[in-house]
């Protein structure tokens, strides 16, 4: 009974003086949340000093420092030299650092330590794993066996992204539907990154050519930060690929010949002030409007 009185009394005494030395609620923040390789990165010391005077606040990397602020000496703030950190001293100030050129190797622990200053000194230390990722540099790069498929063959593609860290996500979509049958495997490059690839063996039947066209695409992503896809388009067999030819079928034939009738023939009287256009002219108008009307009705 005493004993727990006594305890109650000395977490009172400690509340109260927690309360006295006012500085809580120091947290690390990273600004992107995803760091990539090259790019930048604000490191925000957010804290609740509860009206305290601050005395300094302290940029770790590991156990390194290599940044600080202490508003009362001239200057205020101070960079420690650590290999592979490029603090912007333009945009770092007592509340976060700016780093620039980040590398793979500084991916690790970063902490920030804010100090009150007297009477209390109380100190308060916030730490953080920060990852750095590298990107693919280039698209992915998706192949299949063949050039054209008869229905009952089987299309063999496979796709490869170059190498990132993380690996990349690969998704092999027909007709924009995602492939669940695909096999997948990583692969580490030189650098130390990895690569991913995958590969899809599809039954070809009729139904997958729609509208004459059958289309393999291969989308890589790595989080929410990085998306680049390929594709490839097969036509049935017996048509010939122009997609003016596939994508239309009579009835819009029909309003593209009347469309065209009417930019041949009435948009130069519409829009020329005098009808008689110099021949070279008019062709280079039949032209560009003829691709006019193609992107509309295939936007159509
Ligand atoms: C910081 O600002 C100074 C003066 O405005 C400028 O000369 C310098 O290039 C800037 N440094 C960086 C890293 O932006
Ligand atoms: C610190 O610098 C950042 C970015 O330059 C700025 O948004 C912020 O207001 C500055 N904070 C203080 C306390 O000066
Ligand atoms: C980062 O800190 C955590 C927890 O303190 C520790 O488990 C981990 O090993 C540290 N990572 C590195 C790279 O130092
Ligand atoms: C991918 O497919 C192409 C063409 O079929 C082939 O030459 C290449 O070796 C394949 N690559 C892998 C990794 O399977
Ligand atoms: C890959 O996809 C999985 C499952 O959706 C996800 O958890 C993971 O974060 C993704 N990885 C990358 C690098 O985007």
């Amino acid at each position: 009974m005493l004993a727990q009185g006594v305890m109650k009394f000395l977490c009172l005494l400690v509340t109260f003086f927690g309360g006295v030395t006012s500085l809580r609620d120091v947290m690390l923040l990273v600004e992107p949340s995803t760091v990539i390789r090259g790019g930048t990165a604000a490191l925000i010391c957010s804290r609740d000093m509860q009206g305290a005077p601050l005395y300094s606040v302290k940029w770790y990397r590991g156990n390194h420092e290599f940044y600080r602020y202490t508003p009362m000496e001239d200057p205020d703030t101070r960079v420690f030299g650590l290999p592979g950190i490029y603090v912007d001293m333009n945009r770092s100030n007592g509340t976060q650092v700016l780093l620039r050129r980040l590398d793979l190797t500084l991916a690790g622990n970063f902490s920030c330590e804010v100090t009150a200053d007297s009477p209390s000194f109380a100190t308060q230390i916030a730490t953080k794993f920060i990852d750095v990722i590298a990107l693919p540099p280039i698209a992915p790069v998706l192949k299949a066996d063949k050039d054209r498929y008869q229905p009952g063959e089987v299309l063999k593609a496979n796709c490869t992204s170059s190498p990132a860290r993380p690996a990349a996500n690969l998704t092999i979509y027909i007709n924009e539907e995602a492939l669940r049958s695909s096999e997948t495997s990583l692969h580490p490059s030189e650098s130390g990154l990895l690569w991913t690839s995958v590969k899809a063996d599809v039954k070809v039947t009729p139904e997958l050519f729609l509208g004459g066209r059958l289309r393999v695409a291969c989308l890589a992503t790595v989080y929410d930060v990085y998306r680049s896809s390929a594709n490839l388009d097969f036509f049935t067999p017996d048509t010939d690929p122009r997609p003016e030819r596939i994508t239309l079928n009579s009835a819009s034939k029909t309003f593209q010949s009347w469309i065209l009738l009417f930019l041949l023939f009435l948009l130069p009287v519409v829009m020329g002030q005098d009808y008689i256009v110099p021949f070279v002219e008019y062709d280079d108008y039949d032209d560009k409007y003829e691709a006019v009307a193609r992107s509309a009705l295939l936007g159509g």
